[in-house]
């Protein structure tokens, strides 16, 4: 066992930079709203904050940049440049709008930002924007892969599963897979903020995607990365 003080240092710190976003996403545990909050951190406090992550030996905690859409907050390309100073390496979780811009994605490049993680709620435009709330969101989200891919970021897709999308997480996966993502974060809802009025999903499904793993018994169903899938119900897979 290695003897990491976690309490010390963490490895990764997750600043919810505002609760500003232009989504108003149906499962929203932030219930974020278009506008900030008043007082939210200031630049110069958010240096200061970057400055607290640098004392002590390294590496240095990777910061996460979320929210919210950190997106909305005009001095980000700022934050990274005063992370970069500090060698703290910093990643973004934004939120998939026009705000997701070449522009915008280059400048944080050249500063050092390196990961992103973006969300996909579904396999298909009907799943993904029931949850999004935005039309065209899903075809966004897959250009937006790609395009942070050819701007050389690596690219993590988060999935929140719920009732609305549990049946699709094989087809997420293949679809992922077929995008060159390679890292995917699958996470169930926590019915808190405006996702308090999801209904759980079912406890069987639960098991299932608590079990759901790539399998390889060469029986029916679609196949990730060499292996074969195992759909979560049990049923259309092995
Ligand atoms: C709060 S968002 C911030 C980044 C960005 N706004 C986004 O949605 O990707 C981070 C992740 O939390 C997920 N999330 C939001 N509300 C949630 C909830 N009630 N339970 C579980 N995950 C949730 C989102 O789907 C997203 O993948
Ligand atoms: S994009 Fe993220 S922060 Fe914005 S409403 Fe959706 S889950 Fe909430």
């Amino acid at each position: 066992m290695t003897d990491e003080r976690f309490d010390d240092q963490p490895r990764l710190v997750f600043w919810e930079l505002t609760k500003a976003c232009p989504l108003a996403c149906v499962h929203c545990r932030a219930v974020a709203q278009s506008a900030p909050l008043p007082g939210e951190l200031t630049t110069r406090e958010g240096m200061k904050l970057i400055d607290e992550l640098a004392v002590g030996p390294t590496p240095h905690p990777i910061l996460v940049l979320t929210g919210g859409d950190c997106l909305t907050r005009p001095d980000i390309v700022e934050l990274a440049t005063h992370a970069k100073h500090r060698a703290v390496s910093v990643a973004i979780a934004p939120s998939v709008s026009a705000r997701l811009a070449d522009p915008l994605l280059a400048q944080l490049r050249e500063q050092g930002v390196s990961h992103v993680s973006l969300s996909l709620d579904g396999a298909t435009a009907t799943t993904h924007e029931e949850i999004r709330q935005v039309p065209g969101h899903f075809r966004a989200t897959l250009d937006a892969i790609g395009r942070l891919r050819e701007a050389g970021f690596r690219v993590q897709i988060n999935t929140a599963v719920m009732k609305h999308n549990v049946r699709e997480l094989a087809d997420i996966a293949v679809l992922l897979h077929g995008a060159g993502v390679r890292v995917w974060e699958v996470f169930f809802l926590v019915n808190v903020g405006r996702g308090d009025k999801i209904d759980d999903i079912d406890p069987a499904e639960a098991e299932d995607v608590c079990n759901f793993q790539p399998c390889n018994n060469g029986s029916k169903g679609e196949t990730y990365n060499g292996h074969q899938l195992c759909y979560v119900d049990g049923q259309e897979g092995i």
